[in-house]
């Protein structure tokens, strides 16, 4: 049997008005729910104390692991209404599934995934009035882990902390839909063969913020990631993956080396583009073939996507001396992201069972 979550709802919810004020406008990961998920791991217990409990902060010791070593990971996926009044999720066990593979690239714990999944259905069933209606916007719900064993020596914590905490989310990139401008990452590296570019691990992001500080005083949105040994392949964007469009229709999206996230997304788009009768291909991307074939034509299109991003066309790609700018329509990309997008909120057909109905 699973973890059986105990449920404390909350003695001051917020108000229909303040939450209509919220749902409005939602942005991305400024607002939360009234309510989380938490639940306790130790090394003599297993997971235990599994609660639904009123959202606020945690009260930690100064010398709790996580604080020092950065033993953490974390998931992301959302939840949508459905024509037909229920919520679903999206492929919520496939976030489950990578959620264990970080966890033991992060020497924690694995949760299983039937209590990932249950965790984050109650706190939906708990909160549902925080999921939006429009269209375009989700609940964007966010799993962690964090080491809280108390202590300065280095090594795997013996106590763990689970947390589910969710946000109502419009578009990642604000409300004017508008291609995103990159900058080439050639000083800093993402990640590197045999260390945790394939773990959803904090320290992943944590070390893209001094390039994505780059990208901003550059005038880009993002930065993209070549591998750290020849610096010469496309890895991606540091919160998101990427794919191309060649002239002939193909798709080609950097294949998964071990330093790459394994983006859920990423699969679903593989899979979506393939039946819509696009050749999909997962190779090498040399960046030097990203600048040629943007200038010769031979690609067409330029694409990242993630749970967060959804499908976010993007503009140019830009250097220390040089840029490329993509065609401004792109008509692939558009494809592929209503596709998603409609089987996400129920308009489109879901033959591959990605929805998960919450109960
Ligand atoms: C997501 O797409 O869920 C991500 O993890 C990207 C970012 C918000 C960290």
């Amino acid at each position: 049997m699973g973890l059986q979550f105990v449920v404390e709802p909350t003695a001051t919810p917020t108000s229909a008005d303040a939450l209509a004020e919220i749902l409005a406008a939602p942005g991305f990961g400024k607002h939360f729910t009234d309510h989380m998920a938490t639940a306790t791991w130790t090394a003599d217990d297993g997971w235990h104390d599994a609660r639904i409990r009123p959202y606020g902060p945690l009260q930690l010791d100064p010398a709790t692991h996580v604080f020092h070593y950065g033993q953490t990971i974390f998931e992301g996926f959302k939840a949508y209404h459905q024509p037909d009044g229920t919520i679903a999720t999206f492929r919520p066990a496939a976030n489950g599934e990578r959620f264990v593979r970080s966890a033991a690239r992060m020497a924690l714990p694995a949760l299983p995934v039937e209590d990932f999944v249950t965790a984050a259905d109650l706190l939906i069933r708990q909160d549902a009035a925080w999921v939006p209606t429009d269209p375009e916007t989700s609940l964007y719900l966010r799993p962690f882990m964090i080491a809280t064993e108390v202590g300065l020596g280095v090594r795997p914590a013996s106590e763990v902390t689970f947390l589910v905490i969710a946000s109502p989310a419009a578009s990642y990139f604000g409300a004017v839909v508008r291609p995103v401008t990159i900058w080439l990452s050639e000083d800093y590296s993402r990640a590197a063969p045999g260390g945790t570019g394939a773990a959803k691990c904090g320290g992943n992001y944590a070390a893209s913020l001094v390039a994505q500080q780059e990208a901003i005083a550059n005038g880009c949105d993002q930065v993209v990631f070549l591998d750290a040994v020849e610096r010469r392949w496309v890895e991606e964007l540091g919160g998101m993956n990427i794919f191309f469009v060649l002239d002939d229709g193909t798709l080609v999206t950097p294949e998964l080396t071990g330093s790459i996230l394994e983006g859920v997304t990423r699969d679903t788009v593989l899979t979506i583009a393939k039946e819509l009768g696009h050749e999909v291909e997962e190779r090498r991307v040399d960046v030097d073939e990203w600048r040629k074939g943007a200038e010769t034509g031979r690609i067409t299109e330029v694409f990242a996507c993630g749970t967060a991003a959804v499908v976010t066309s993007l503009g140019s790609l830009r250097w220390r001396g040089g840029e490329v700018t993509m065609p401004a329509e792109m008509p692939v990309a558009q494809r592929v992201r209503d596709t998603l997008v409609g089987i996400q909120h129920g308009l489109l057909p879901d033959p591959h069972g990605w929805l998960h109905r919450v109960p």
